[in-house]
């Protein structure tokens, strides 16, 4: 680059020649601009290859409205040549030239008596020299002599002309001087810092004036975002976030705990991803298991149970959960461990299930979770908080068809009319738990829980208008995605 050839002229030069008198005269005569000169000088001085003294020098330049009238012509001087031997109206002149030129001009050249102002203008003289011109061509030329000293003034005062001052460097070698400078660096290697050879090299030094880069990093996906939106809703509406870090999940909590059976399709290789290593769970709270044993194979709190012998090592199966239930499970049970205080949780995280993938079917997804638990709710409560919870999300006229969970009774789908499907779509699954779960826990009869859940991909492609959830998680979504995504806000029109 420049730099680097300017840096090798100049070394080359002081080791024949021992010094450079003028850096101005040296930058013409390298044919590289004298700013960029300057900067090599500056940090040869630093590293003491050089040593130099500087003192400034100045001329007259010419502004760019001088430049332009030494070439076209002074404004006065333009505007008499515009005048014709006959006269011409002022309209018509200031047509010719232009209004600027007219301005600046007429002034002038009435001065200079060069013509005769009024509506219609004639020429007083028959030629003029344009001496405007002539000045700052003198000026421009450098051959600035008494009489043109006397006419700089003039032109100052029209802008014409500028001063312009520069620092002209002396050289010698300095201490450090060799004729060629070792890049200093800004990295070491390994093999450098290993060897010891980093103690000889020269260093660049910090420079703590510099911006770094801005790195390409950090952009929120869209499913980051849409749950940003989610938990604030929940936590608007005074709910508190479970911890949901396990992915890995003892079927005991994910299956058992709930009031699902052994023989449930859904425990089956088929539909939940069963772990090799660590193939089962080191610990579940016996008491409580012998319980859920109990209400599996005999029933109790009213329940008749299924009827099976219960498998102990079924339970200790692990697998990656299937729902994030799993921890709703979790938090009940330590919930009901201590005197019973009402308690509104929420969870947004993934879940796993061993699905045939499509276009809107993944292996993994994401459940948001809700549950309220508190002493004598009904099934109007979980409508009400449904409806306040969808109306946040600008969702209204939701309906509800009777479904079938494990362990809530009733359970009911929530389903809302898109207006662009023209139809019902289906937005989530709810229900009341039922006493099977809740009762071995420890909680007193009087204690419902009320929950409800919904993917968070459903409504992000909604939003994102993506129609392929594989364009929106795995391995073959468009990072551009990722990084222009808008923001996103929910029911905000409500
Ligand atoms: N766990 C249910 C599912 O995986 C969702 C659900 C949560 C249903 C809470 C009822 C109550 O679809």
């Amino acid at each position: 680059d420049v730099k680097a050839k300017a840096e090798s002229s100049i070394l080359k030069h002081l080791n024949f020649e021992n010094e450079i008198s003028n850096s101005r005269d040296f930058s013409a005569t390298i044919g590289i601009d004298h700013k960029t000169v300057e900067d090599v000088i500056k940090s040869l001085h630093g590293s003491e290859f050089v040593i130099y003294e500087v003192h400034s020098e100045e001329r007259w330049k010419l502004t760019k409205e001088g430049e332009q009238y030494a070439a076209d012509g002074s404004p006065e001087f333009q505007l008499f040549s515009a005048v014709p031997p006959q006269g011409i109206s002022k309209e018509d002149l200031k047509k010719k030239t232009g209004a600027a030129i007219f301005e600046l001009g007429s002034k002038n050249a009435a001065k200079n008596k060069w013509i005769n102002m009024g509506n219609f203008i004639t020429r007083k003289v028959e030629s003029v020299e344009d001496q405007a011109k002539q000045i700052l061509l003198l000026i421009k030329g450098k051959v600035i002599d008494e009489e043109t000293m006397k006419n700089i003034k003039v032109m100052k005062t029209r802008n014409l002309i500028e001063l312009e001052r520069w620092n002209v460097y002396s050289l010698k070698k300095g201490p450090k001087f060799k004729v060629e400078r070792e890049k200093p660096l800004g990295d070491f290697t390994r093999e450098q810092l290993q060897s010891g050879e980093w103690k000889k090299m020269e260093l660049k030094e910090y420079n703590f004036n510099a911006y770094p880069l801005l790195p390409d990093i950090g952009h929120l996906h869209p499913l980051l975002k849409v749950r940003e939106q989610f938990s604030k809703i929940f936590i608007e509406m005074g709910f508190e976030e479970m911890p949901t870090n396990n992915y890995v999940e003892s079927s005991f909590w994910n299956f058992d705990a709930l009031f699902q059976p052994q023989q449930h399709p859904a425990r089956d290789s088929h539909d939940t991803f069963f772990l090799e290593a660590p193939s089962t769970t080191k610990s579940v709270p016996e008491d409580y298991l012998g319980k859920v044993k109990t209400v599996h194979e005999v029933g109790g709190y009213g329940s008749t149970g299924y009827k099976y012998a219960w498998s102990r090592e079924e339970a200790n199966k692990n697998v990656l959960r299937t729902h994030t239930t799993a921890v709703s499970a979790r938090m009940l049970y330590s919930l009901a461990q201590r005197s019973f205080s009402p308690r509104k949780y929420f969870s947004i995280d993934r879940v796993f299930r061993n699905e045939a993938v499509d276009r809107t079917h993944l292996a993994e997804f994401h459940q948001i979770e809700g549950l309220i638990c508190d002493r004598g709710l009904t099934l109007g409560d979980l409508m009400g908080v449904l409806d306040a919870f969808f109306a946040r999300l600008g969702i209204s006229n939701l309906t509800y068809k009777a479904t079938y969970n494990p362990y809530t009774s009733p359970s009911m789908e929530i389903y809302s009319y898109h207006e662009g499907l023209k139809k019902l779509v289906e937005i989530g699954n709810s229900g009341m738990f039922r006493p099977e779960m809740l009762r071995p826990m420890g909680f007193p009869e009087d204690v419902n829980v009320i929950a409800w859940g919904l993917s968070l991909e459903r409504p992000t492609m909604i939003l994102y208008g993506i129609d392929n959830i594989r364009d929106l998680f795995g391995h073959k979504v468009d990072l551009g995605l990722i990084k222009k995504n808008p923001i996103c806000r929910l029911g905000t029109d409500n």
